[in-house]
């Protein structure tokens, strides 16, 4: 399946909550531009949703959810492969591996377990614990290049890269070692009822976020509830004004307009102005997207999550199987 001239990329999203504009700027709207030149590998992550409690069959429902939003974006299938990680069991073996080589002092170092885990770590389960090596196994399986991802996720590449070079020294070299890829502008999108927290599908409050599937209405009206900053002015300063940074960078990502661009388009105009002007921009893009989601059926969708599956199987299993002889379980 993988040309062997092109660079690989893998990336993945949790079948959990709602996604937002921050998991579609911050990562999906990424990948779609990536297609044409690397091998592109979009995973749906199930077995990491599962570190916290999930209703089954809603998080049944979510899988496929995932994949729609994956097409909404703009991913295709015939230029990427689509999959769902359970289908693979050698990410699982991979992770039991790789355990023996992370260190608990690593996991706890990690900033999503602390906040996820919040103050109660002794209770939570032992996957949330162990979840950073379940995706050092996913991106290693495929000889990955690079990792697009939002901020958030970037410690936990550089761990897979250090479990990577930890192996590779202790048993000679196996795994290649990926790099993160992050936005410029986007790696970071912050909620709009307080932009020095990220959005978040866990957050309290519903207008701390855009959920791809609220109405156009919904959305446009979250827009205009948005925290604004002291002053009048639409200018980008992230430190001062960080929540007009946000809604530009928002802006500038949906409408392809460069910051610098909007600042001049707003000179003498308000927060009012620009942020009527914003939430049509929402607006219209959610009208396309949502267009898009719907217009797939379940059978199409597990169709696609098949195919994907059986083409990059045979690459997992032998990453897989180069790591046991190199281990030494190998009796073949
Ligand atoms: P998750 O929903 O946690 O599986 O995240 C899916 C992707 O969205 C990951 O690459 C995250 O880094 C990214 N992401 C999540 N929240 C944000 C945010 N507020 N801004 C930018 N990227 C984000
Ligand atoms: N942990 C990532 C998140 O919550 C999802 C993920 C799992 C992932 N495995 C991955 C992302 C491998 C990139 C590569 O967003």
């Amino acid at each position: 399946m993988t040309n062997a001239n092109k660079q690989t990329i893998f990336s993945g999203v949790q079948p959990t909550g709602n996604l937002h504009l921050g998991n579609y700027l911050g990562a999906i709207s990424q990948w779609v531009p990536m297609q044409e030149q690397y091998n592109a590998i979009f995973c749906v992550v199930d077995y990491h949703a599962i570190t916290v409690k999930q209703d089954p069959a809603d998080l049944n429902k979510r899988i496929v959810e995932i994949v729609r939003h994956y097409l909404a974006s703009g991913i295709n299938p015939k230029k990427s492969v689509i999959f769902q990680q359970s289908a693979i069991t050698a990410h699982t073996e991979l992770a039991w591996i790789l355990n023996t080589v992370a260190r608990i002092s690593d996991l706890k170092k990690m900033t999503q377990f602390k906040d996820k885990a919040g103050k109660d770590q002794e209770n939570v389960s032992v996957g949330l614990f162990d979840y950073p090596v379940l995706m050092a196994a996913d991106i290693l399986l495929y000889n990955t290049d690079a990792v697009p991802v939002g901020e958030d996720q970037k410690q936990h590449v550089e761990l897979c890269r250090d479990l990577a070079k930890r192996f590779n020294h202790q048993f000679g070299e196996t795994f290649k070692i990926p790099e993160v890829i992050m936005r410029k502008e986007g790696a970071r999108i912050m909620g709009l009822d307080d932009p020095t927290k990220k959005m978040s599908k866990s957050a309290s409050s519903p207008v701390n976020y855009i959920a791809l599937n609220d109405t156009p209405e919904v959305a446009a009206k979250k827009i205009m509830r948005a925290t604004t900053d002291s002053g009048t002015e639409i200018k980008y300063d992230k430190e001062n004004k960080p929540a007009i940074a946000n809604l530009l960078t928002i802006y500038s990502l949906l409408d392809n307009k460069t910051i610098k661009e909007l600042e001049k388009q707003y000179i003498g105009k308000g927060y009012g102005d620009f942020k009527k002007d914003l939430a049509e921009v929402v607006k219209n893009f959610l009208v396309k997207y949502q267009e898009k989601y719907n217009s797939y059926t379940d059978e199409e969708i597990k169709t696609i999550l098949k195919q994907g599956a059986k083409k990059i199987k045979p690459i997992a299993e032998e990453v897989l199987n180069k790591v046991k002889t190199k281990i030494g379980i190998n009796i073949n």
